[in-house]
């Protein structure tokens, strides 16, 4: 299964998909790393790995079709044949969706299919909840929704900051991502 990995920033699970990989736990190998924002940390995580990579900047297209189109091509002409979106925080379109059936996994902060959107940990914690945790699923349409293929969960505790937590989660996000 050849694998393009999409992201918009820091790039830690983008790290453990490709440690998996080098260590042998990932049956996939990952082609190709897209970035809409240029300059993002993760990317220089596909540098130093020596994983083909590329910028494509949302804010140079016309609309967004435009934008999926170009992530079509990039994606089709590496020959991914499965899209991780790893921190990836654009909403691709339908059309998009239509064109990879089954083909396109997310990771989101919280145990889907609660919390879902932003600022999931600060959410967690005000609704008192004693267990969080991620989930990776596939993508449909509707933002954070699509059949749920593993989570993990993590306990909050009572003197928990949404940072504290947050690390607590991208923990296991690290240890799911790899084995979905
Ligand atoms: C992760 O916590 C991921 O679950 C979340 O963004 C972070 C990216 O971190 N994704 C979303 O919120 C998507 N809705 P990373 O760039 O270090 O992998």
């Amino acid at each position: 299964m050849r694998i393009g990995v999409l992201i918009s920033g820091r790039g830690s699970n983008l790290q453990s998909l490709i440690k998996a990989q080098l260590e042998g736990r990932l049956s996939a190998e990952i082609v190709m790393v897209i970035s809409n924002v240029p300059n993002a940390e993760g990317l220089k995580k596909a540098v130093s790995s020596k994983i083909p990579h590329q910028v494509i900047n949302h804010n140079e297209f016309a609309n967004a079709k435009e934008f999926d189109d170009a992530l079509h091509k990039a994606l089709t002409s590496a020959g991914a044949e499965l899209i991780c979106l790893a921190g990836f925080m654009r909403i691709l379109g339908d059309g998009f969706i239509a064109k990879w059936p089954n083909r396109i996994i997310n990771v989101h902060p919280s145990l889907l299919p609660s919390f879902k959107g932003l600022h999931t940990h600060e959410r967690a914690l005000e609704a008192g909840v004693c267990f969080t945790g991620c989930t990776i699923h596939f993508v449909r349409p509707s933002v954070d929704e699509g059949p749920i293929i593993l989570q993990a969960v993590v306990p909050t505790f009572p003197d928990d900051t949404a940072e504290k937590l947050a690390n607590r989660v991208l923990q296991q996000e690290h240890v799911i991502y790899p084995l979905s």
